[in-house]
């Protein structure tokens, strides 16, 4: 197959989507697919046919490891030469000519459905979920209205704009410390903060609304942390995730050797249906499609509450979803297959 993988974009997460690129990108060209990673929003120069460069397409791309720090997007998009709006040059040529678009972006315009809608529109085929799921479940707030629609168990929260009283709204509407803030579409632990102290939520709510107009206030659920993926509408075996100091924040989730990661999760079998069960609610009530993972706190009498979901989950070599599939017995390379081919049957 012809198997366009994009990734990179313009999101804070883009380092994450490079690494998730070259790795998915790897595991087709090993198995006979013809396929070239592709940056969304650098492009690349074509100085032969798409259908010349898919026949050359043979060779491994070079994985590079998740730098610490999040990128410098001002010098990104500086250092573009050609392109139209998000497309880099060729980007549309490409994935059209392709048979399917593997899409290894995270985060901001590649994960929140517009790229989706575009190539909807287009008539190009891609992987995981359409532009509708992606856009509920890309802003927690929406997130948290479908669930609490469809009776999954979320921590309680308020959306807050901009200017608005934040300790004031909160104390009117009984959320109290500690509380966990958190921009509404943001992603990695990308402007996450667990507060503890009136001045900590005052910094918290200022610093988050550095990265948008609209952020999420929720209450801190103590527990342990778990996530659960979901692949043709299988909830996967959970995982735990256990960071050796501090919380799941970008570094430990990205960092290799920062975080202790159990699969399956050592925990009861009920707490295990528990999670599975509110996995498949919360993929079905966001309409997502293909895969996805759900992230979890699980209270210590066994209730597990959704955070969010992630349609677009990292593949990187530190990922959860790739050692879930393991856990099945299935493999890296398996695992890419199966989210192509779930991409041949949308809707079905
Ligand atoms: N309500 C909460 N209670 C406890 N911990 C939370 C809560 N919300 C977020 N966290 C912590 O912050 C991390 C990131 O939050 P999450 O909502 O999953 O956003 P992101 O899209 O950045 O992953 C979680 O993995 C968890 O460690
Ligand atoms: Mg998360």
């Amino acid at each position: 197959m012809n198997i366009v993988v994009l990734c990179g974009g313009l999101s804070p997460e883009r380092n994450v989507s490079l690494t998730t690129g070259a790795k998915v990108q790897n595991a087709l060209v090993e198995r006979g697919h013809h396929a070239i990673m592709a940056d969304l929003f650098m492009g690349m120069e074509l100085d032969r046919t798409p259908e010349e460069a898919f026949a050359m397409a043979t060779e491994p791309a070079e994985v590079a490891a998740i730098a610490e720090a999040v990128p410098d997007l001002e010098a990104v998009k500086q250092s573009r030469k050609g392109g139209t709006g998000l497309f880099g040059e060729n980007i549309i040529k490409l994935c059209r000519y392709a048979d399917v678009v593997f899409m290894a972006l995270h985060g901001g315009d590649g994960e929140n459905g517009r790229i989706q809608a575009a190539f909807d529109i287009m008539g190009i085929r891609y992987t995981g979920s359409g532009y509708l799921g992606s856009a509920v479940a890309m802003n927690k707030s929406m997130t948290k209205q479908a669930f609490l629609s469809d009776g999954i168990l979320t921590p309680k929260g308020l959306r807050l704009k901009k200017g608005c009283d934040a300790a004031g709204i909160c104390d009117a509407e009984g959320l109290s410390l500690p509380m966990v803030v958190k921009p509404c579409s943001g992603g990695s632990s990308i402007g996450v903060f667990i507060v503890n102290t009136a001045d900590e939520f005052r910094n918290a709510v200022d610093e988050a609304f550095k990265y948008e107009e609209e952020i999420l206030v929720e209450e801190y659920i103590k527990g342990r942390e778990l996530t659960c993926g979901i692949l043709g509408g299988r909830p996967l075996p959970p995982v735990e995730i256990i960071p050796k100091e501090g919380w799941y924040d970008y570094k430990n989730k990205y960092q290799p050797g920062m975080t202790v990661e159990l699969c399956p999760a050592p925990i009861t079998p009920d707490e295990e249906a528990a999670i599975r069960d509110a996995t498949l609610a919360a993929f079905k009530s966001l309409r997502l499609e293909g895969y996805a993972r759900m992230d979890f706190i699980l209270t210590e009498d066994g209730r597990p509450y959704c955070l969010e979901a992630n349609t677009l989950p990292g593949m990187t070599p530190v990922s959860l979803i790739p050692q879930e599939a393991a856990a099945v017995g299935m493999s890296y390379g398996e695992l890419c297959e199966e989210i192509i081919s779930l991409a041949f049957n949308k809707g079905e």
